[in-house]
């Protein structure tokens, strides 16, 4: 290993982000009653221009009086290319108390969108004598965003969490769908007659867990529009989490159980992981560097992944 050593994410469970639009107010306290681990209100694409102001009153008003239990709570504000970006965080954060846990920013294409974003909060909450410092998150969904996913990694010590946002990106990158993650009909490899269908998101999500973990940054997977196909978002979020993400949006209350089923290493893994450690302690009682666990081999390497499995299951737990 680089003498660098890859520093910790966030050790809070992230296996589920379930958003609601800021002018739909009748479903906030549903949200707070889920089982998300996080809440995402929002003032961006699921609020129409106009609504903008209302909504911002709606979640103003919802920081203040909702219940939120245990939930982390972030809020949504529009893009640094709208009029509307710089007055959701400071109404949001001049009128809303400290319930409020985390900003997320759409679109980000390079570091300094961040440092823009975090300039305006510490303003705001030095002004406001804010004590908790409010946490950020972000969304990779456009070409520049993937291109400098590193330098926006690394851009902010406020910054816990990065989500891939699958409709944007693809829009952005100009390819040829309308889906909202997961399969896309064109997407395969032919051969001797047969389709085999591919995953057009791999690379970025990969791109995103490297930048991700280098930095210390929790990586998620966004959304998957099509909320009738439970099968089609658990073969999403299954390959999101054998990939190294945490978690996965719900944009659909019915997507929440599925994200957490999925994300919530099971007991059967964990008892494995668990297994292959004691394996691994036992080779070393006997002077063995690796050992044969069920006909295959394990080492050291295999004791830092079934680690990060056991954190995973025990941070989740507590
Ligand atoms: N969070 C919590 N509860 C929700 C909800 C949400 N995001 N969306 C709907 N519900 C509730 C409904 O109020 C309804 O409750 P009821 O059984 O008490 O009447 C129940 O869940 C079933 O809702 P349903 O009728 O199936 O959906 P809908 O037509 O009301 O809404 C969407 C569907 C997709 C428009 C809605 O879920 C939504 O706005 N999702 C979030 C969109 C968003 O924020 N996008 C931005 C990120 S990509
Ligand atoms: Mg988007």
């Amino acid at each position: 290993m680089s003498f660098r050593v890859q520093p910790p994410a966030p050790a809070r469970p992230n296996r589920c982000q379930l958003f609601g639009p800021g002018s739909r107010p009748a479903i906030f306290e549903k949200m707070a009653a889920s089982d998300a681990d996080i809440i995402n209100l929002d003032l961006e694409d699921s609020v129409a221009p106009d609504d903008k102001q209302k909504a911002r009153a709606n979640i103003i008003q919802a920081i203040n009086d909702i219940d939120w239990g245990n939930k982390h709570l972030s809020l949504r504000i529009n893009g640094l290319d709208t009029p509307w970006w710089y007055r959701d965080v400071i109404e949001v954060l001049e009128q809303a108390g400290p319930r409020l846990d985390q900003i997320m920013i759409p679109k980000v294409g390079c570091a300094a969108d961040v440092y823009a974003v975090d300039a305006l909060v510490t303003a705001v909450e030095a002004a406001k004598g804010r004590t908790k410092p409010l946490a950020l998150e972000v969304i990779i969904e456009t070409a520049a965003g993937i291109a400098h996913v590193e330098e926006i990694a690394a851009s902010s010590p406020r910054l816990q969490a990065m989500s891939l946002g699958a409709a944007d990106f693809a829009a952005s990158m100009g390819m040829q769908t309308t889906g909202i993650g997961g399969t896309q009909e064109h997407y395969y490899m032919h051969h001797e007659g047969r389709k085999y269908w591919s995953d057009p998101w791999h690379w970025a999500q990969t791109a995103i867990v490297a930048a991700c973990r280098t930095h210390g940054v929790l990586p998620v997977d966004g959304p998957f529009g099509d909320f009738s196909d439970d099968e089609g978002f658990r073969a999403q979020a299954l390959r999101s989490a054998t990939l190294g993400m945490v978690g996965k949006w719900a944009i659909h209350p019915k997507q929440v159980a599925l994200a957490n089923a999925v994300f919530t290493p099971s007991p059967e893994a964990v008892q494995e992981a668990r297994d292959i450690l004691a394996a691994m302690e036992q080779a070393k009682r006997d002077g063995q560097g690796a050992a044969v666990y069920k006909g295959r081999l394990v080492d050291l390497a295999s004791v830092r992944q079934a680690e990060v499995i056991v954190r995973q299951s025990e941070m989740i737990a507590t």
